[in-house]
């Protein structure tokens, strides 16, 4: 697969539901209820390892796959090593497979073996991580996910210091002439997605903000609309 992920520019940001936040008895009707108003759906795997916490496999990946054929699954690996992780989880019919910076000493070795699966690789890093450790490998990658938050929970408070990542970020996109997204992830919500989304990040990431609202489809909306009035803002 070469060439940017496509987006519809109207979408943009792309809104990126994380099933975390979904009732884990009914992830699917969950999922259902979003009546499409989303454009991707993002399945965090943690391992009990590189974050303090257990989410779940490959088999919901599978699942989604087959129960939403149409849907971009947006799936961030929090395990260590991931090497060890890809091959699962490239089976599942997974669009894009991010990686964390901090977990391999191989990064450029499992972002071109995810590629080589047939996946988009992404890459991802922490709140404390610099995001200079990226500049080596920004070629290979269609996408960077910039956590906001320590990864390893839902509905944890944003941390700001992150948006500095994301204005890097597009600048040596801009500069570099390439094209990968810039994906952002962590206490996102309708409170602070202008400023995610005038930092240059193109895909927002939402859990708590959409599956802990009572409506779910008027918490995506209002989501985009923040960002599409703060970017008529701008062109004004
Ligand atoms: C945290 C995960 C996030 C999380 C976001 O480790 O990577 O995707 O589900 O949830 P909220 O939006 O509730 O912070
Ligand atoms: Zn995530």
């Amino acid at each position: 697969m070469a060439g940017q992920i496509p987006v519809n520019e109207k979408r943009r940001p792309l809104i990126a539901p994380s099933l975390l936040s979904a009732d884990p008895l009914a992830i699917g009707r969950s999922v259902s209820a979003l009546q499409n108003t989303y454009d991707w759906l993002h399945l965090d795997i943690m391992d009990g390892h590189f974050v303090p916490n257990l989410s779940y496999g490959p088999s919901l990946v599978s699942a989604c796959r087959n129960g939403f054929p149409e849907a971009f699954l947006d799936v961030h690996l929090m395990t260590e090593p991931p090497e060890n992780f890809v091959e699962l989880f490239a089976a599942t019919g997974a669009d894009v497979l991010t990686v964390h910076v901090e977990a391999t000493p191989h990064l450029n070795r499992v972002l071109q073996r995810i590629r080589d699966l047939g996946c988009r690789p992404g890459v991802s890093l922490n709140p404390a991580t610099p995001v200079e450790w990226l500049k080596p490998i920004l070629h290979m990658v269609d996408l960077v996910l910039v956590m906001s938050v320590n990864p390893g929970f839902g509905g944890q408070a944003f941390i700001p210091e992150t948006l500095e990542k994301a204005k890097d970020l597009y600048r040596w996109r801009v500069a570099r002439k390439l094209d990968f997204l810039i994906e952002m992830d962590g206490g996102l919500g309708p409170s602070n997605a202008g400023d995610v989304f005038r930092s240059g990040c193109d895909v927002i990431v939402a859990g708590n903000a959409i599956f802990g609202s009572e409506d779910p489809v008027a918490a995506i909306e209002s989501i985009r609309n923040i960002c599409r009035e703060e970017e008529q803002h701008e062109q004004r």
